[in-house]
């Protein structure tokens, strides 16, 4: 439980009875719980949620009278022993203020004993919320509107490239790639066994021959041997998937496509801002894929975009993602395009993200710290292998291995405590539909069977981690 001493750490989590419903979604958005303390001349009267907030919006209230106050839930005890109204949801729970004997606010307790903790949550602010009600006011909701260029331009810099091409998705980001680069009919693509089905669901798309490779046990996906291994001569492309936020050998990897002709389409879909060598992954290959869909590190609720160098790559990735339309020459058509075209909406909400990133990638990093000292000699867990220094990786969901057997038991354990865990991807060759597409990937089966998601989030404080730690701790004290 975390109080907040003094009034200065109040303000994130207080809104004062006289402002406007918009100041308080800010605040309710940014401090993360999605409430606040409604203060009158320094003393609490009630609390206000986001949840209240969208029902007086629907219903036209919040509209009509934009001030904070008819939205108020009272106090049950006016005069103020720190007790709100407490039976909405458990979410209104977690802040409660504390009062001095006289009724004025003195801190703000922060409980997240009985939260629902998802495995993931959108780290939206005011920014996201400025932008988007920009984008939506000024009427530019398709795929035309200032948003796009801007939010290209920003997260190409970013990664370190100079084309940047939104799309509706990931895996709409891995197709186009694969089309841009000729790969049809006949054509090999390697792709790791343990990734998103995506990865090689668009290969398939095209009609193309995927392959297979077991994984690294080290970097947890593909490695240069592993590639090298794979090649044919009818290997057209490779997609390393850069998993969990840790790179694939992308150099050694890259140099060898090179030298032998073959395609790299960087999967980074989980790992926005990881480098490799110093250079920022999706720098390697001919083009890169990002996801922005709401779990991942920068979102835009569903949304991609392809990256490259090639001023020529970028051209047929315009074109590509708008139907194939000639630019300049409307309606136009010289090749079968698709609609993969992002909204001004969803860019909005990708630029505001970015420029925190660094934030949440800190804040990622710090949460794995933090889990990683809660359930150090846990018996039977593992965390993920320290990376030699090339590799810059970063945090997209902390992660664990378990025992097999135990797992399923862990999950539902966790379930039944409110906490959401996720297991990590089946390998494809475990799948019926994918398998003869495969080798021998015994790494890859080992750790699918045993890999657990966890918790990381802005939800996610010391309280909360030591709640996840006691139920593994548990778990594990339990079986053995
Ligand atoms: C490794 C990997 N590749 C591709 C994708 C596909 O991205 P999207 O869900 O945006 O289509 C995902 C995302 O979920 C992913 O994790």
């Amino acid at each position: 439980m975390l109080a907040t001493e003094d009034e200065q750490d109040c303000q994130p989590y207080t809104c004062k009875r006289s402002d406007s419903v918009f100041a308080a979604i800010e605040k309710c958005l940014d401090n993360g719980v999605g409430a606040c303390v409604v203060v009158d001349e320094g003393k609490p009267v009630g609390k206000v949620s986001l949840d209240d907030i969208r029902r007086a919006i629907l219903d036209g209230s919040a509209i009509h009278e934009p001030m904070l106050d008819p939205l108020v839930s009272h106090m049950a005890d006016p005069l103020g022993n720190g007790q709100l109204r407490n039976d909405v949801n458990v979410d209104d729970k977690i802040l409660s203020p504390i009062v001095t004997e006289n009724g004025y606010l003195n801190s703000i307790r922060l409980d997240r004993s009985e939260q629902y903790i998802q495995i993931a949550h959108p780290d939206l602010t005011r920014h996201e919320f400025r932008a988007v009600l920009d984008a939506f006011i000024s009427s530019w909701v398709s795929s035309k509107g200032p948003y796009i260029g801007k939010f290209e331009e920003e997260f190409s810099a970013f990664v370190g490239l100079p084309h940047g091409i939104a799309v509706s998705n990931g895996t709409a980001a891995l197709h186009l790639a694969l089309v841009a680069l000729g790969i049809g009919p006949g054509d090999e693509v390697i792709v790791p066994d343990l990734t998103f089905a995506a990865t090689i669901n668009a290969v398939l798309y095209c009609g193309a021959t995927p392959v297979i490779v077991d994984i690294d046990p080290l970097t947890w996906t593909m490695s240069a041997a592993g590639f090298a291994a794979a090649c044919t001569p009818h290997t057209k492309a490779v997609i390393p998937v850069h998993l969990h936020g840790r790179p694939a050998e992308i150099g050694p990897i890259a140099e060898l496509a090179r030298s032998r002709s073959i395609f790299v389409i960087e999967d980074c879909a989980e790992a926005h801002g990881a480098t490799y060598d110093g250079a920022r992954v999706g720098t390697f290959g001919d083009i890169a894929c990002f996801s922005f869909f709401a779990n991942k590190i920068v979102t835009t609720g569903e949304g991609g975009m392809c990256l490259t160098a090639s001023d020529s790559l970028a051209r047929m990735l315009r074109e590509l993602r708008d139907h194939g339309m000639v630019p300049g020459k409307s309606y136009w058509h010289e090749r079968v395009g698709y609609n993969y075209r992002m909204t001004n909406l969803q860019a909005a909400i990708g630029q505001s993200q970015l420029w925190r990133i660094d934030r949440i990638l800190d804040r990622n990093r710090s949460i794995a710290a933090r889990y990683r000292h809660a359930l150090d000699g846990i018996p039977g867990i593992a965390f993920p292998p320290e990376l030699p220094d090339s590799y810059g990786n970063v945090v997209w969901l902390t992660c664990l291995q378990v025992p097999a057997h135990l797992r399923s038991r862990l999950i539902a354990a966790a379930h039944a405590a409110d906490i959401e865990m996720r297991p990590f991807f089946h390998s494809l060759s475990a799948m019926p539909l994918y398998e003869k597409y495969a080798g021998d990937c015994l790494h890859s089966r080992a750790l699918s069977e045993t890999g657990v998601n966890l918790p990381t989030s802005r939800s996610v404080d010391d309280q909360v981690i030591g709640r996840i730690a006691t139920l593994i701790r548990d778990v594990m004290g339990a079986a053995s």
